[in-house]
């Protein structure tokens, strides 16, 4: 899948931001995890092979779609696997009587604040959310002015994301920014 993503410019998570996703589940041991973000399904095969959880996962790309369901037929991992298709905003019915104990965001960059407010009311008590690519390849922070302004554009809604999870009341975030594409991890205060 590693190979296929590389080959094929499918944008997956990083090794080391993989890993630290894995310890994570590894300490939390979470039953139901909610992934925004399937693509060709590496991640949520990576997280449901190295535990016992179930796994919701939303993609919205139909051609992710389609190599996202044959992986799942041929790694086997359908009774612990859900593809919801469709956009993470207009799918919400389909997951509202699931509870999850982690939500990973790893979709459109532009939306995260979105699907955060739309998807933590199904977190359980002491669930967690990981966001990642918050440093988004190492631009955010970084003197903008040259990039093209749908770049910009863009940073600029990671960096108010960023600032939505650091002044949020409800959930205390830590940001690790020197792991993979910058990761964040947000529990309930
Ligand atoms: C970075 S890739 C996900 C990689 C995957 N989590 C992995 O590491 O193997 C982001 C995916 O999110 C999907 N996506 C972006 N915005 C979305 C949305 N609003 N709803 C559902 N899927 C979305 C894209 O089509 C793309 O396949």
């Amino acid at each position: 899948m590693k190979k296929y993503a590389q080959e094929n410019k499918v944008p997956i998570i990083k090794d080391e931001g993989l890993g630290f996703l894995l310890d994570i589940i590894n300490n939390e041991e979470p039953k139901t995890i909610l992934e925004i973000g399937s693509a060709i399904l590496y991640s949520a095969s990576m997280m449901a092979l190295n535990s016992k959880a179930n796994i919701v996962t939303i993609e919205r790309d139909p051609e992710m779609i389609e190599i996202a369901k044959k992986n799942l037929k041929e790694l086997g991992l359908e009774k612990r696997i859900t593809i919801i298709e469709g956009d993470a905003l207009e799918v919400f019915d389909q997951v509202k009587n699931y509870k999850f104990d982690l939500i990973f965001i790893d979709a459109a960059k532009a939306q995260y604040e979105k699907f955060f407010n739309l998807y933590t009311p199904l977190l359980t008590e002491d669930g967690a959310v990981v966001s990642d690519n918050l440093i988004f390849h190492g631009l955010v922070g970084t003197d903008t002015s040259t990039y093209s302004r749908s770049l910009r554009g863009l940073i600029r809604k990671i960096t108010s994301y960023r600032e939505f999870l650091a002044n949020n009341t409800e959930f205390q975030t830590t940001f690790y920014d020197d792991i993979g594409d910058g990761m964040g991890v947000s529990y309930k205060r």
